[in-house]
């Protein structure tokens, strides 16, 4: 009885699986940029006088037919030749493949069965784009990062970041910790350039992340505050440093200036020291010698010459 019972039902829900392919259903298909997608028709094998047609819905063109009994088994480019080599028909299921995928494929493919009954089927094939993964970067226009007061002096001071992407478009762009949302951003517009900003403090253990999200995929990008916010602490001691280093250049220039402006006061004073003793005792000094032996012998050449001539 209980059997029975069981069978009447297996009818039934086969009476309705067949009633359901007759009507007309449509399916959603989501594929990435570059990817491949085949359209199933279900069928485990096709009937020799069964009739199989794929076409673009929005263009009424047929991309793809197959009927056996007249030894058709086609597939065609499309007015743009946009499904050139892209195209695999199978030819025990009549499922089609469409590869290497673009967002000009977009859209929806009408399959259409003759067979005893003539019943089709509706895809909606959506393309989505390739999604970059998001760049986190110190935010050095912040606040914090300029001001010039030592991160010694006041611990509390916090890390400034900033989460991008460029070119992106129907996307969210958010910052999580741990698991919960902290703020996020969304765009409809395409190829945009979007930033998020998020403040941590330096010694700040939880996990961070910023993740791009458009309906069909996600990327995720970590945050490594030890490395990301250390990096700019050391540039700040170099900044700070920097100045320093001026001040010491300027210094040791100044200095070595002053060197050499004594040892050119103490030259001329004893050069003028020494004229005078020239002129009382004609005698040599230490210093500035050269000068003193040309004079020297000048004065000598004079008296060597006087006797010559006499
Ligand atoms: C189902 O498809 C056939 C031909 O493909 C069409 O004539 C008919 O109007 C469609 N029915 C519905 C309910 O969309
Ligand atoms: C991330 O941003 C930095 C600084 O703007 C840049 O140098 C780097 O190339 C970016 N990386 C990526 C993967 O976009
Ligand atoms: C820096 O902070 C001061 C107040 O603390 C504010 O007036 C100024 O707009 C801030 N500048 C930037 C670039 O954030
Ligand atoms: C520092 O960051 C924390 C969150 O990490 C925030 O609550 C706090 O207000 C920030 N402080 C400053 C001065 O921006
Ligand atoms: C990103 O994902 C969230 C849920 O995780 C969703 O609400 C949002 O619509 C997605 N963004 C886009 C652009 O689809
Ligand atoms: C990103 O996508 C994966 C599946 O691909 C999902 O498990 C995860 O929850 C998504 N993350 C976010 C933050 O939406």
């Amino acid at each position: 009885m209980f059997h029975v019972l069981l069978f009447l039902c297996f009818c039934w829900w086969r009476l309705i699986g067949v009633f359901g392919s007759e009507t007309n259903e449509t399916k959603s298909v989501s594929v990435m940029e570059g990817d491949s997608v085949t359209l199933h028709t279900d069928f485990t094998e096709i009937h020799e006088d069964d009739e199989i047609m794929w076409s673009v819905v929005a263009e009424h063109t047929l991309i793809a037919q197959i009927h056996r009994a007249s030894g058709i088994f086609s597939t065609f480019d499309g007015p743009d030749e946009r499904f050139r080599d892209r195209l695999k028909l199978d030819d025990q299921t009549g499922s089609l493949t469409i590869t290497d995928i673009t967002t000009k494929h977009a859209g929806d493919y009408k399959l259409e069965i003759i067979a005893a009954q003539l019943s089709s089927k509706t895809f909606s094939v959506s393309v989505y784009a390739r999604l970059p993964t998001p760049n986190i970067t110190r935010d050095f226009s912040q606040n914090s990062s300029s001001s010039s007061s030592s991160s010694s002096s006041s611990s509390q001071q916090n890390c400034s970041l900033v989460c991008s992407v460029v070119n992106v478009g129907h996307v969210t762009l958010s910052w999580y910790k741990g698991n919960s949302l902290l703020s996020s951003i969304s765009v409809s517009d395409l190829s945009i350039s979007l930033s998020l900003p998020l403040e941590v403090e330096y010694q700040d253990k939880n996990t961070y992340s910023c993740v791009i999200n458009n309906s069909f995929t996600n990327q995720t990008q970590h945050l490594d505050i030890s490395k990301l916010c250390q990096i700019h602490s050391e540039l700040s001691i170099k900044e700070q440093g920097l100045p320093l280093f001026y001040i010491l250049i300027f210094a040791a220039a100044a200095g070595s200036l002053l060197i050499v402006a004594a040892v050119v006061m103490c030259c001329i004073c004893k050069k003028r020291r020494k004229t005078v003793q020239n002129h009382e005792e004609d005698s040599d000094s230490a210093l500035c010698k050269p000068k003193t032996h040309k004079k020297k012998s000048k004065s000598e050449a004079v008296y060597e010459n006087v006797p010559k001539k006499r």
